[in-house]
């Protein structure tokens, strides 16, 4: 008997990351995981190499007849959605002087809006099912307090803190519940990308940013993602029912709040 047997579940941005470990981890519970990403490609070479728990499924976050068109899909191909994590996200940093209007429309389009109307579409069809469900929005340390170049990201990481809170508090009611988990830093392609913006923003050599971040973490290391597996199979079973409204720190410990 496995945690997740028997429950299907979609996962944004799954292609890759973090996305794709909280999948593989579903799918060895026993899940049905639906691999939606902007990137179809991507996404499909995952669903692949996960075997035949996981389908690929095109889904752009920022557009509502994509988010539509993927839950239809995911009712199409496992007959129900029970468990939906929201995992896409988009990151930049820049001086406070420097922030583009194409850049905050692009990250408030993708981690906030998109988190919102994908917790939206998912809570309707969970509530035309009538039997509950679990969504897992994911924050970061960054939505715990600002940093220096970093504004935009920030502040949408604080808004899915603030909305897991409401939804949570407002989708109880038909049995849902909404939790969030705030990772530190966790190794992988986002993180390549993040040391070369640093590089640039603040004159380091490649490789220095992440090497100076590594060492400030209490753990004395970047995650992994199967560093947040755990805690994501868990807030997705049954073990979770009394638990809403929350978001976890799986940070190494970077943050206590
Ligand atoms: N990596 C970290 O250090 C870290 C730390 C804290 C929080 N997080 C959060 O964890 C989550 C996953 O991070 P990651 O490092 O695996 O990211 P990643 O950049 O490696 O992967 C993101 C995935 O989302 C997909 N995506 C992008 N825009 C999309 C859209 N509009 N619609 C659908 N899919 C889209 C991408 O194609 C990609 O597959 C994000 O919410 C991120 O903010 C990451």
């Amino acid at each position: 008997m496995n945690r997740l047997d028997g429950k299907s579940a979609l996962i944004t941005g799954a292609a890759r990351g973090i996305g794709r470990g909280f999948a593989e981890s579903f799918i060895a519970e026993g899940a049905t995981v639906a691999i939606a990403d902007i990137n179809l490609d991507a996404a499909e070479q995952t669903a692949r190499e996960l075997g035949d728990a996981a389908y690929a499924v095109q889904l752009d976050v920022s557009d509502q007849d994509s988010i539509d068109s993927a839950i239809a899909s995911v009712v199409a191909q496992a007959g129900k959605l029970d468990i939906l994590i929201n995992n896409a996200a988009l990151f930049d940093a820049a001086e406070t002087v420097d922030i583009t209007r194409a850049s905050y429309d692009r990250l408030y389009a993708v981690n906030v809006a998109g988190t919102l109307f994908m917790m939206q579409a998912a809570a309707q069809q969970m509530i035309a099912q009538g039997h509950g469900g679990k969504i897992i929005n994911m924050a970061s340390q960054a939505g715990r307090r600002g940093e220096s170049l970093v504004l935009v990201y920030c502040s949408t990481k604080a808004a899915v803190i603030s909305m897991t809170q409401s939804a949570g508090l407002n989708l109880i009611q038909h049995g849902i519940n909404v939790n969030a988990i705030a990772p530190g830093v966790v190794d992988g392609d986002h993180w390549e990308h993040v040391d070369a913006m640093f590089a640039k923003l603040e004159g380091k050599k490649p490789g220095q940013k992440k090497a100076e971040v590594a060492a400030s973490v209490p753990a004395g290391r970047f995650a992994v993602p199967a560093d947040l597996t755990g805690m994501a199979v868990f807030l997705a079973s049954p073990e979770a029912d009394y638990i809403l409204a929350q978001t976890y720190n799986v940070d190494g410990g970077q943050w206590m709040s």
